[in-house]
């Protein structure tokens, strides 16, 4: 191995995590191995590693070693190039040092070099295959029990495709019951943060969508800790053990909320100002996810608005469902600031824009962000309230304004329009007609207040 090449992984003890970052950002290896002047081994910083202690708020300035793992996983000098590909393949890791006798680093394995290799070899000049995913193929959807994987299993399994979900149930298994009979619907409990759970759960599935997380911004500040490993460590490995095993498709949930505030109109490429660590914990993963760049892996990050409708998992803490399903209950609601931009879309609609991402041929959708959602469904959260009056009258609105929601964007969605032909099919307004309707006509969801619908609630108890 060349010096010169070497050098760009190797960084010495006494720099600080800021150096690692650039360095890493550099390299293109996501990650560094921290040597002394001879270059022998003392740890190995991985991207990872930084991105979760950055979501607890790691000091940059610090050094190295407070965050380097010392006991890395090494490969020795004197194996053949076979062996060594074996290696890593066989490991959990995606960077590994290859070592001499007294622990000097002579040359690194990278594991997407390797697959990349391999990938290209067997399929020759089909490497970049760019079919689209259709049924009967089999979906994962990660978090398929939650408010949006139900709706979307639906549509899934009616289209023909084979569906099987992975989910903790952390707000109860109801939600499933309208699958049991479904020959081509299979359910395993589990948790995306086990590695094992993951690659049983992989095997034979020809895309995956990940929506399995802890949602919302209260939700994720019940237990931070628990939040990252969720909502970032987990993702990060997922994508690493779908590329192990060349699985293509890689759909992620991600959230308008990272552009948090702002006074102009944004799009997807708006400089990010997120206000929490639900809308930081999306961006490390999305950075994490394109930060692979395989040949052959064909992630697409869809950046939701804030949905609404009716879903076999009902939620009650997203801002339309909660204002419409309390203006039919209690005649009366609030609205904190309303001054405010958000973007809306229903959960039909986001079920719908997942599916039109397997149908696009690959090209048109890989490493690509899109905004999910629709232009004309950019409101102030006062005109929500009126929209709400509108449909039934006798509510009162209440406008608070000292208590304004931090949270403030109106956002472009021309290029899911452009690119994926994609518009909204159901409105804000059809979502309150039909929460009405619900609650006063099927008389349900009177019980709206129950923590199942609430994911802090349910967090909390
Ligand atoms: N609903 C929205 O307004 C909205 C907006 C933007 C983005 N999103 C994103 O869409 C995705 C789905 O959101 P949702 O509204 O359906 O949320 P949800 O809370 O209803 O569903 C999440 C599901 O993931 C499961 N889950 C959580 N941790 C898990 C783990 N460790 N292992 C396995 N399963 C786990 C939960 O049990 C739940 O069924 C999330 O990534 C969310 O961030 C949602």
């Amino acid at each position: 191995m060349e010096i010169k090449k070497l050098s760009k992984v190797i960084v010495s003890p006494n720099v600080t995590i800021s150096t690692v970052i650039e360095a890493i950002n550099k390299n293109g290896v996501m990650g560094v191995f921290v040597c002394d002047e001879d270059r022998e081994l003392l740890g190995i910083i991985m991207d990872s590693d930084i991105r979760r202690a950055t979501l607890r708020n790691l000091d940059l300035n610090a050094s190295v070693k407070t965050i380097m793992k010392t006991s890395p996983f090494t490969i020795p000098h004197n194996v053949s190039s076979e062996k060594k590909k074996q290696l890593i393949i066989k490991s959990n890791h995606v960077l590994a040092p290859v070592i001499d006798e007294n622990r000097k680093v002579v040359d690194y394995v990278f594991l997407p070099d390797i697959l990349n290799n391999i990938y290209e070899y067997q399929n020759g000049e089909n490497s970049n295959g760019d079919t689209a995913i259709l049924p009967p193929q089999k979906i994962l959807v990660i978090g398929g029990a939650g408010y949006i994987g139900s709706v979307l299993n639906d549509k899934l399994l009616r289209m023909g495709y084979k569906v099987r979900v992975l989910d903790l149930l952390l707000y109860g298994k109801d939600t499933l019951k309208a699958f049991e009979d479904e020959p081509n619907f299979e359910f395993i409990r589990g948790d995306c943060r086990d590695e094992e759970t993951i690659n049983r759960v992989l095997d034979g599935v020809d895309a995956v969508v990940h929506l399995g997380e802890i949602v919302g911004d209260s939700a994720c500040r019940v237990n931070e800790a628990f939040t990252v490993e969720i909502n970032y460590v987990a993702t990060h490995k997922i994508v690493e053990s779908c590329i192990k095993r060349y699985i293509k498709r890689f759909i992620f949930a991600s959230s308008c909320s990272v552009y948090g505030h702002s006074e102009e109109e944004v799009n997807e490429q708006s400089v990010l100002n997120p206000v929490s660590l639900y809308a930081r914990c999306k961006i490390q993963s999305e950075e994490a996810i394109l930060g692979f760049n395989s040949t052959y892996f064909c992630p697409t990050i869809l950046r939701l608005a804030t949905v609404h409708g009716r879903s076999y998992r009902q939620r009650f803490d997203l801002v339309a469902n909660l204002l419409t399903i309390k203006a039919s209950a209690e005649k009366k609601i609030q609205i904190f600031g309303g001054g405010q931009w958000r973007p809306f879309v229903s959960v039909n609609d986001v079920g719908s824009s997942i599916i039109a991402v397997l149908h696009s041929d690959c090209h048109k959708v890989k490493n690509q962000i899109f905004n999910l959602g629709d232009s004309r469904e950019n409101y102030q959260l006062f005109q929500i309230g009126k929209i709400i009056k509108d449909l039934i009258p006798d509510v009162e609105v209440e406008v608070l304004k000292e208590k304004e929601d931090k949270r403030n964007y109106r956002v472009s969605f021309e290029k899911i329009k452009k690119q994926l032909g994609f518009t909204a099919e159901y409105k804000i307004f059809d979502t309150v007609k039909d929460l009405t309707k619900a609650y006063n006509v099927e008389k349900l969801f009177h019980d709206y207040q129950d923590a199942k619908y609430h994911n802090s609630l349910s967090l909390k108890e």
